[in-house]
């Protein structure tokens, strides 16, 4: 009986230690685990929303794309491998201009950036130039731009060349 005692509390030992390791995250003591839960809420603070953003080639080919809020439309044609030759050469240092984009003048409109002296000068060296074309490395993807059509120039100048 003494036996059956002794396997009885080392197994439910075991089993304690075992539902702890499950619950806490890299190996981190339960009193922090309980932390976390304290402080925590239904949806975590970082998540950010999903948006998506329409790309209109010259050739009227349109190529739908999804990010994050907060990234910029440079990181979403990236991200989405999206086959635009040429386009971001400079990785969004401001200094080739092939991310040039035109937008609807009522999108256009409402970029909660204006353009800066720096980004004006590079579109200057832009082909096609419009008064509502933006470099897509500077533009930031917000809720509000969720579903936005820009359109592609048919030459992206990459000014370094
Ligand atoms: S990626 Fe080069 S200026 Fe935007």
């Amino acid at each position: 009986m003494a036996l059956v005692n002794k396997f009885q509390r080392m197994s439910r030992t075991l089993l304690g230690v075992a539902t702890h390791y499950s619950k806490c995250k890299n190996n981190a003591p339960l009193s922090s685990f309980q932390t976390i839960r304290q402080t925590s809420t239904t949806q975590p603070l970082c998540e950010k929303q999903e948006i998506s953003i329409t790309f209109v080639k010259a050739n009227g080919e349109k190529i739908n794309a999804k990010g994050k809020e907060g990234d910029s439309i440079l990181d979403i044609v990236v991200n989405n491998e999206i086959d635009l030759d040429g386009y971001g050469a400079c990785e969004g240092t401001l200094t080739c201009s092939t991310c040039h984009l035109i937008f609807p003048k009522e999108v256009y409109d409402t970029l909660p950036d204006k353009p800066t002296d720096e980004e004006l000068d590079m579109l200057d060296l832009a082909y096609e130039l419009t008064d509502t074309s933006r470099l897509g490395c500077q533009i930031i993807m917000t809720k509000a731009l969720d579903g936005i059509e820009v359109r592609v120039p048919s030459t992206l100048n990459d000014a370094r060349a």
